[in-house]
């Protein structure tokens, strides 16, 4: 542990500010004062702001993502016999491939320790629409994990306040400075929580287009490069897929109505975009795992569905039990003759929002049967007075902002239109 009086703030500080060099010392030094509050916000946020301008070099970077590991817990999954490998993805609408993805991923032979969060804004949190599923918890200990990781070899629950805490305060105070985009920052915040995780290998799913967090290829791919390589120096086998999130994923955003589309996934059907980067993401993470297994047919041999249900059961959900279902249905028509050519996943993500499946502020509640689906997807033939939206939710107040948000969301083309690729980039 470092000696609080090791180094000086301002000068470090002002060392970034004129685009200086950090000494591995320093910031080992600088995290724990930072954590433990003998460097105050007001300084951190100056640092934060001269990282946000002049950067941190790799070499910086990995050692600032190892300090905040160090100060917290890392889980140790070296006692399990199958190979443990995890994914994160940086967000998007509709996303949850997690759902499927887990227990296909488990179901080949691997261990997918997926430590969770719920959802804040637009796109929805994995523990938000797990919890749509009557009984299932999302709260494990350490011991109940391990145990279910043996067995099952898929968990998906929610991150414990242990696992690096300095990010959880630089991400608040980054939150309320205007630093939360820095390409640095946020790789060294979305990594240590993975790398603390304890996993092995990790597959990183980094979203573009106008639903995600980043909306060119340029700022993904740095982002994806980035994290990549802070993955590697850690001695985590990292790999990243760069995915299209210009329209939201699949025909559902929500909580339960997200539930029932990823159980049709694990049955055999459900949309062709979520089928197809479920596959895409398994295949990657078990490459990581050295596993040599063929994904899409243990999808078809129900073998997922097996796992899943396991899965929810483990965490005292019942499978079979029905979700739930929403008070008022409201369905929005197409106004025009034609083929979707574009739906916009931002409009899609805050009407499900208003809906009431997404909260304004952590410890809301949230509603389980709230959210929306959509009846065409892009390229999809749509004709005047069909069903285009259907809106969910047990507050038939909110139905108005919703629809609101989703006026103009969908454009629809008269020439036909074909799908672009899901998988757009694979860095590793
Ligand atoms: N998600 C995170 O966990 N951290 C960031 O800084 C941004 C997104």
């Amino acid at each position: 542990m470092s000696n609080v009086a090791d180094f000086d703030a301002v000068e470090l500080i002002r060392l970034k500010r004129d685009g200086g060099h950090l000494p591995a010392a320093a910031i080992d030094w600088l995290i724990n004062a930072y954590t433990a509050g003998h460097v105050t916000d007001e300084q951190m946020s100056a640092m934060a702001m001269a990282i946000f301008f002049r950067g941190l070099e790799r070499d910086e970077l990995s050692r600032w993502t190892a300090a905040m590991i160090a100060t917290g817990e890392r889980m140790d999954f070296s006692s399990l016999t199958r190979p443990t490998v995890d994914k994160h993805s940086t967000g998007g609408v509709g996303d949850k491939i997690t759902l499927p993805l887990a227990p296909l991923v488990a179901a080949c032979g691997a261990a997918v320790p997926q430590l969770s969060g719920r959802g804040l804004g637009h796109t929805g949190g994995t523990l938000d629409k797990l919890e749509a599923i009557p009984g299932w918890r999302a709260s494990l200990s350490n011991a109940e994990m391990l145990a279910q990781l043996e067995e099952v070899g898929a968990v998906i629950c929610a991150a414990g306040a242990g696992l690096a805490p300095a990010d959880k305060k630089l991400y608040a105070l980054r939150d309320v400075t205007a630093t939360i985009e820095s390409v640095p920052m946020i790789s060294a915040s979305i990594m240590s929580k993975k790398i603390a995780e304890g996993t092995a290998s990790l597959v990183l799913d980094v979203k573009t287009g106008a639903g995600a967090f980043m909306k060119t290829r340029e700022q993904s791919r740095a982002l994806a490069t980035t994290m990549v390589e802070i993955g590697k120096d850690a001695g985590v086998n990292t790999v990243a897929l760069i995915t299209a999130m210009d329209a939201p994923l699949g025909r559902t955003a929500g909580n339960g109505v997200e539930v029932a589309e990823s159980v049709e996934v694990l049955a055999g059907g459900g949309p062709s975009d979520v089928v197809e980067l479920t596959i895409a993401l398994a295949q990657e993470m078990l490459t990581c795992a050295g596993i040599d297994a063929d994904p899409a047919q243990v999808l078809a041999s129900g073998k997922a569905m097996d796992t899943w249900k396991a899965m929810i059961r483990a965490q005292g959900g019942d499978p079979d039990a029905p979700l739930p279902t929403p008070k008022h249905t409201e369905v929005v028509t197409a106004d025009a003759d034609g083929y979707l050519a574009d739906l916009d996943a931002m409009a899609v993500g805050l009407a499900a929002w208003r809906l009431g499946a997404g909260r304004a502020k952590q410890g809301d509640p949230v509603q389980a049967a709230a959210g929306v689906t959509w009846h065409a997807g892009i390229g999809d033939p749509v004709r005047t007075g069909q069903p285009l939206f259907s809106l969910h939710t047990d507050t038939p107040e909110r139905i108005e902002r919703a629809r609101q948000a989703l006026a103009g969301a969908a454009t629809i083309g008269s020439a036909p239109v074909t799908p672009g690729p899901i998988v757009l980039e694979r860095i590793s």
